[in-house]
């Protein structure tokens, strides 16, 4: 028999027990849509004892949306966005932020998913020239997508550079929460507080079903963001339900702990890993992803019993995520597993 649980995605978990039980407990009775409910309000009353009363926050089902949305509210048609080359937004939405902003995005190849101020000089040029389209934004991803995680210094000289050039710093957070402990920071602390503009703020990785949201430090670009959720259709008519699921995942700071348990499933998988000759590590593990250059004629033979993706077909290059639900049996199993089918 296959084993229940992979290492292919955060994603391709299921949901946590408290949320699910938060979306049952949300089932009672009739409430109000589109948001005007009591279990949005309390929601965003907990994201604002965690990121400060002044923000704007706004409900969205999925990550995709969350940054499309979120860039569209910093920018025209004419500006670009800069991002890492292995950015979400860049390499598997796609499309949809160009198609959403109508900008150009400029990527920059990292050696480890980070954007680093000098890359973003690199490629800052053509301002004020009409033929050139205008930077606007920096786009940073955090975990990125390379399991590595910004320290808050990189984090703020991208934001001081971007302040600097009118431009804006936007978050991918759909692993904020494993970024947050990796670095022992609190929420704000990982984000806020290190200059970030616009945060696209994400739980379904962390647990939930689907819950995601945008949120703003700086209301002067929320303005309008009431229309813009519509029209990019993500106003949810029965909100309430992904509303229940962030009261949840800040119940007991469940976030933390689901985010701190994947990541000690990924630190328990690399050490594990690391016994095997013949398997690299590639990126260091600071969140909840491994990636490992294996044999290339052990990759079918894994994923037959355990689905996982590659992540760089010509360096042979595959990513495992561990997830809160991860077990260090699951890992130790796989791990062994993987042993046994690259000496074959
Ligand atoms: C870095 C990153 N950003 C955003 C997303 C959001 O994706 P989705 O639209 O599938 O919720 C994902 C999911 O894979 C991701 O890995």
């Amino acid at each position: 028999m296959k084993p229940t649980r992979s290492f292919a995605s955060d994603n391709k978990a299921g949901i946590h027990p408290k949320i699910l039980e938060a979306i049952a407990a949300a089932n009672q009775g009739h409430v109000v849509g589109y948001g005007d409910d009591p279990y949005t309000e309390s929601a965003v009353e907990k994201f604002k004892r965690h990121f400060g009363a002044d923000i704007e926050v706004f409900i969205a089902f999925n990550g995709t949306a969350a940054n499309c949305l979120g860039l569209k509210a910093l920018t025209e048609t004419y500006h670009a966005v800069i991002c890492a080359e292995a950015a979400h937004v860049y390499t598997d939405e796609c499309g949809a932020p160009e198609k959403f902003t109508g900008c150009k995005l400029i990527p920059i190849p990292t050696p480890d998913g980070k954007l680093t101020v000098e890359s973003v000089r690199h490629v800052y040029h053509g301002i004020g020239d009409q033929h050139h389209v205008q930077p606007r934004v920096v786009s940073i991803t955090q975990s990125t997508e390379m399991g590595t995680v910004y320290k808050p210094k990189e984090i703020r000289d991208l934001a001081r550079f971007a302040h600097e050039r009118s431009m804006f710093l936007h978050m991918d957070g759909a692993r904020i929460a494993n970024a947050a402990v990796s670095l022992g920071l609190t929420l704000r602390e990982a984000t806020r507080d290190l200059g970030v503009d616009v945060l696209s703020f994400g739980g379904t990785k962390n647990g939930a079903m689907g819950a995601e949201a945008v949120i703003f430090f700086d209301r002067r670009f929320s303005r309008d963001f009431l229309y813009v959720r519509k029209q990019g259709m993500q106003l949810a008519s029965k909100m309430r339900f992904i509303s229940a699921q962030f009261e949840a995942l800040f119940a007991d700071d469940l976030w933390r702990k689901n985010a701190e348990h994947s990541n000690q499933m990924a630190a328990l998988l690399e050490k594990e890993i690391r016994k095997i000759p013949d398997v690299k590590i590639v990126y260091p593990v600071e969140a909840n992803g491994v990636f490992a250059q294996i044999p290339r004629q052990a990759i079918a033979k894994l994923q037959k019993r355990y689905f996982f993706y590659v992540w760089n077909e010509e360096q042979s290059v595959v990513r495992w995520m561990c997830s809160f639900d991860t077990t260090a049996e699951d890992v130790k199993e796989f791990a062994r597993f993987v042993a046994e089918t690259v000496r074959e």
